[in-house]
Formats: structure tokens, C-alpha cells, sequence
């Protein structure tokens, strides 16, 4: 069985994040998902997410193509967590590109990137949202 392991936040899950985990499920039969917790997306990138990390797991656990999901709580975690879990790929979206070679090294892991979903992220959406917000006759079409 080949498994396959990505990360991420996956706040207010859209389609983008929808292409990525079909793409990464398809690179082999088992997906494992770690997900930041609240904490880490504090401490490390200053990011509130507007789901919790229960709310975005459960959603995440409703994809089919999701098998298990994991606390992301640091960034060095990868290398135990590829152990642990047997994966033999590790799947990230193109906005990471370069950023974890060293995985294969250090672990064997293949480490593939995905070109990312154009014009749809959770910043985007919040944007948009924020923008709309501003308009006042109620017919914005999003
Ligand atoms: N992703 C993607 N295409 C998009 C948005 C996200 O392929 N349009 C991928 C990312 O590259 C990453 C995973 O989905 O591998 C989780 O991304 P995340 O950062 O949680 O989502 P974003 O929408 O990019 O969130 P933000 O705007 O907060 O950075």
C-alpha cells in the first residue's frame, strides 16, 4: 500500500483545497493529513484561523479522499511523522516548491509539489468577503 502525507491549515475549506487532496489521494491509496493546530498557525505564522482545529479536522474527515488526520504542531515534526506513518510520498502545493528536498534525504520520502488551484485561497476569500461587506445594497455577487 503507498501512502501519501500533506499538511496544512485547510481553514475554510474550498475547492482548492478540495484539487490538492484529490490530486495528492491519487498519487497512491492511503492519505494522511497534517493538520496545523491552532497554536502552531499562532505561534509560528501569526495566522488565526476562523475554524478551530476540531471544526476544520471534522470537515477534513468528511472528504473521501482523506484516510487519517494528524496534529500538525511544529516544523520539524516531518521526519518522525514519515517514519511513523510509513509514508512513501510527501505532497505539498506549489507555493512550498523547493522548500522540503531535504526530506528526501533525510527520510527517502519522494517529495512531489502540485501546482496550486489559480484565484482561490482562504486569504482570498476573506478578502473578497471584507470587500463585499462594504457594499451596501445586498446584490454583491461573489
Ligand atoms: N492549495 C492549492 N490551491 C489553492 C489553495 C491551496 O493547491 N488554491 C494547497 C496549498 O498549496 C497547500 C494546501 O492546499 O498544499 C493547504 O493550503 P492552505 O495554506 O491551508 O490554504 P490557502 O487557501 O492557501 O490558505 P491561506 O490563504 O491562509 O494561505
Amino acid at each position: 500500500m503507498k501512502r501519501v502525507i500533506t499538511y496544512g491549515t485547510f481553514d475554510m475549506l474550498h475547492y482548492g483545497h478540495i484539487n490538492l487532496l484529490r490530486r495528492a489521494k491519487e498519487r497512491g491509496d492511503y492519505l494522511i493529513v497534517g493538520l496545523s493546530t491552532d497554536e502552531f498557525n499562532w505561534d509560528s505564522k501569526q495566522k488565526k484561523t476562523y475554524f478551530s482545529y476540531e471544526k476544520r479536522k471534522q470537515l477534513l474527515e468528511a472528504i473521501r479522499y482523506v484516510d487519517l488526520v494528524i496534529p500538525e504542531e511544529s516544523w520539524d515534526q516531518k521526519p518522525k511523522d514519515i517514519e511513523l506513518y510509513q509514508a512513501d510520498e510527501f505532497v505539498m502545493g506549489g507555493d512550498w516548491r523547493g522548500k522540503f528536498d531535504y526530506l528526501e534525504e533525510e527520510t527517502g520520502v519522494k517529495v512531489t509539489y502540485l501546482d496550486r488551484t489559480p484565484e482561490i485561497s482562504t486569504t482570498q476569500i476573506k478578502q473578497d468577503l471584507n470587500d463585499k461587506s462594504l457594499v451596501t445594497d445586498g446584490t454583491a455577487d461573489l
